[in-house]
């Protein structure tokens, strides 16, 4: 069976990504299955550039073909950051809402609420291939804070022809539309077909 390694130390990206990986004959291993406890620094400016260094690591540290995602929220009120840095970001303030009521009361000052996430994943198959896949979906930013499910800024974040927040749609609706959804899709289509 061919074996594929997922470059993710995050639990629910693993469980998710595996889930989808389920129905195919392949098998998918985690940085835990391969013993691979460090990570490289993410210094890429771009979401693909910090793809390609996770995926270029652990294909080198395992000979295993080997991919790695890196997704963030883009919002045009400031200059399409955080991007890249949308980790950090959240984290620079005492707590989500407090980054959340930021981003609404800089969108709303600016009367531009407009906002994409963005996901890259990279895929190493040897020393010297990789290849891109990208994901993106277009949106707003809300006007208040609202729902509970998903994660980061999915509270703030109502996708292109939806009422809703990301926060409000169940994980099924999410992954039908998600920006991440969109580039495992292309990945799969890439291996498979
Ligand atoms: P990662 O590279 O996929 O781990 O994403 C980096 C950061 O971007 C996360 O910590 C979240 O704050 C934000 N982010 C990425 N994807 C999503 C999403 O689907 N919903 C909400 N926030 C996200």
């Amino acid at each position: 069976m061919r074996q594929l390694l997922f470059f993710s130390n995050n639990k629910n990206k693993i469980i998710e990504i595996k889930k989808i990986f389920n129905k195919f004959n392949l098998q998918l291993l985690s940085l835990k299955d391969v013993g691979i406890s460090e990570e490289p620094e993410e210094s890429g400016k771009t979401f693909e550039e910090n793809a390609k260094i996770k995926s270029d690591y652990g294909f080198s540290k395992t000979g295993i073909p080997c991919f790695a995602d890196d997704s963030g929220i883009c919002i045009e009120s400031l200059s399409w950051k955080p991007g890249v840095f949308s980790k950090r970001f959240l984290n620079e303030f005492k707590s989500k809402e407090a980054c959340f009521k930021s981003i609404i009361k800089i969108t709303k000052d600016n009367d531009n609420q407009n906002a994409y996430f963005k996901t890259s994943i990279s895929l190493s198959i040897n020393n010297d291939r990789n290849i891109i896949f990208n994901g993106k979906v277009d949106g707003k930013i809300s006007e208040k804070i609202r729902g509970n499910f998903g994660f980061g800024y999915d509270p703030i974040f109502i996708p292109i022809h939806y009422k809703k927040t990301l926060a409000e749609l169940s994980t099924k609706e999410k992954n039908e539309i998600s920006h991440r959804a969109i580039a495992v899709t292309k990945l799969i289509n890439f291996l498979f077909n």
